[in-house]
């Protein structure tokens, strides 16, 4: 599967996987050099391949590496007592309002050093790349002071320098709103504000995200956030519409977001302004799943022309997995996405929604060469064989780093 083609996927795009058999894909260095059928690139690069080292995919599927494009990567501890708090009846805001949830991790994180949150997340980073996934985006906000913010993600710049994977970061310092600040939100919001500079200036993100939710931060505050970061130069993303309906959707086309996220509740205007504004809908099904909470409307949302893409929400309180395969089966099975949409929706339009559709996302030459093989005989058996783990090898920038399904 090469997924070729320019641009995020919208309606019928979102279904052309843009398969060769008998493929063979030549690598040069980083970098994708040709791909084509063997007999192909047998009459036009004979000696490269006489040189090269081969890897056999015969009766494997071929793809680009998956990107998970929405995760809360770097953070200290775990919270599974609130998921049994969850199983007895109370709700993920009852446990957040309650000083739990997102608070409970932000303290867990703000005392955690340096060295024990970059641990914990390399072991993540592991996990996901073998199961066949070549870049992260990581969000900061467990820190809710610039300390900590600070120090998150400096763990996610060092993740990206020192791992196999690309980490992208997000600031998302507008997460929560600390207890010492109820009531007075809008003191918290300026402290936020102060924070945008020194995070473009010491580029430690590319993106600014913002919690926007009915207790949490109200679309006003949301909208001073993004518009303020914009000016220097962060790209707003939004978490929308993720518990109740609050015009997420909707600010996130008006501030032109690269990406709303969640959107299980998204108004039809809303879907339609997404659609208009070409802002991607990021859907995470693990959240609804782990949450019981409703499906986000994928299948309308594409019909309407959304670019939709797919993400594990990987964090330690409403998607604690890694499994972006099982997260793609969900997208199937819960939100009426086909086979081909959740591929193009974990590549491609993945790509597009962290501003990398120029390097990454497909198989062509002259993107990076990070390529998944796996271990079925078509597409298909990818999602039917389902909550496994079907990955081969994985080549990240041009070197193989998973190798018989384990880390070389
Ligand atoms: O994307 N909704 C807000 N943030 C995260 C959850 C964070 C947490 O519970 O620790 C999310 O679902
Ligand atoms: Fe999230």
């Amino acid at each position: 599967m090469t997924m070729q083609g320019s641009g995020a996927r919208t309606r019928e795009a979102m279904r052309e996987l843009s398969i060769v058999r008998d493929a063979s894909l030549l690598i040069d260095g980083e970098t994708i050099l040709a791909i084509g059928t063997k007999d192909e690139l047998m009459r036009t690069h004979a000696e490269l391949i006489a040189s090269a080292h081969i890897i056999d995919a015969r009766g494997k599927v071929l793809m680009p590496g998956l990107i998970d494009c929405h995760t809360h990567l770097v953070h200290g501890g775990t919270r599974e007592h609130e998921f049994q708090m969850r199983l007895e009846g109370k709700t993920y805001m009852d446990i957040m309002n309650a000083g739990g949830g997102i608070h409970a991790t932000t303290a867990m994180t703000q005392q955690a050093s340096f060295d024990e949150l970059y641990d914990k997340a390399m072991h993540h980073l592991n996990t996901f790349l073998l199961h066949g996934v070549t870049t992260v985006e990581a969000k900061s906000g467990y820190g809710l002071n610039w300390e900590t913010e600070q120090k998150q993600l400096r763990v996610a710049k060092k993740l990206h320098d020192t791992h196999a994977i690309d980490v992208v970061s997000t600031f998302m310092g507008a997460h929560a709103v600390p207890k010492q600040y109820k009531g007075n939100e809008d003191a918290f919001v300026d402290i936020i504000l102060d924070m945008l500079p020194k995070v473009a200036e010491q580029q430690l993100a590319e993106f600014n995200d913002v919690f926007c939710e009915h207790g949490v931060f109200t679309p006003e505050q949301s909208r001073r956030i993004l518009l303020e970061g914009k000016k220097y130069g962060l790209i707003p993303k939004i978490h929308a519409d993720e518990i109740e309906p609050y015009d997420g959707a909707e600010l996130a086309a008006e501030v032109g977001a690269i990406s709303a996220e969640h959107l299980l509740v998204a108004s039809d205007q809303g879907i339609d302004d997404l659609a208009r504004a070409s802002t991607i809908a990021v859907l995470l099904p693990g959240t609804a799943f782990f949450l019981q909470a409703p499906f986000a409307r994928g299948r309308l949302m594409i019909d309407r022309g959304v670019a939709v893409a797919i993400s594990t929400d990987f964090n330690p309180g409403s998607s604690p997995t890694i499994s972006l395969p099982f997260i793609m089966n969900l997208a199937c099975v819960n939100m009426g996405m086909t086979m081909e949409e959740v591929l193009v929706a974990t590549t491609v339009n993945a790509a597009h929604a962290i501003n990398r559709g120029d390097t990454l996302g497909t198989l062509e030459v002259g993107k990076q060469a990070d390529v998944l093989l796996l271990n079925v005989a078509n597409y298909k058996q990818l999602q039917y064989y389902y909550g496994m783990n079907h990955t081969h090898t994985v080549v990240k920038r041009g070197k193989i780093v998973v190798k018989s399904g384990g880390l070389v």
